[in-house]
């Protein structure tokens, strides 16, 4: 079981960037306290972060026959990115998005959402935090995911 955590443009700037809307935080404890949750539960992880929308749209291909759940944060392409949206679409795994702040209550533009339709589900205005909810829902997916397939076993194996 893999979950492949994808970060977009600027957000490993997080700790020095705008530090009053992102807090204090560097990318690097956020990934480091997933691991912790990750190795808790027996789930292998993967971090990623680019700052170009087709470098984003090629690591969601990839994941494609190699992970079971994907946590992105696509920062500012959520609100344009096509082809983001189109490649979560296209490898069709359980996708959730999260976002720090919460872009509901900031610009216009950032209420343009994407990839929302496109993802299992968004995690929302939650600070750092948010990583971790979205990895208990991760998890949560994964474990149904399983419970199905098992039953579908035994149904095969009765027949
Ligand atoms: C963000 C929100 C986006 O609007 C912004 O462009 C980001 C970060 C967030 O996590 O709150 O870079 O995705």
């Amino acid at each position: 079981m893999k979950i492949v955590v994808i970060q977009g443009p600027n957000l490993n700037m997080l700790g020095v960037r705008e530090t009053n809307i992102y807090g204090p935080m560097k990318l690097e404890q956020i990934h480091a306290q997933m691991k912790e949750v990750a190795s808790q539960n027996g789930a292998e992880i993967e971090f990623f972060q680019s700052n170009l929308e087709g470098e984003l749209v090629d690591k969601i291909q990839e994941c494609y026959g190699e992970a079971q759940g994907i946590i992105i944060n696509a920062a500012a392409y959520t609100h344009t990115s096509i082809a983001i949206r189109d490649a979560i679409s296209a490898v069709s795994i359980p996708t959730i998005e999260v976002h720090i702040s919460n872009i509901h209550r900031r610009e216009d533009f950032r209420k343009v959402n994407m990839l929302a339709p496109v993802c299992a589900s968004s995690v929302i205005g939650f600070g750092p935090f948010g990583y971790h909810l979205a990895m208990m829902g991760m998890l949560q997916i994964m474990n149904e995911m399983k419970a199905a397939q098992d039953a579908q076993n035994a149904q095969a194996t009765q027949a």
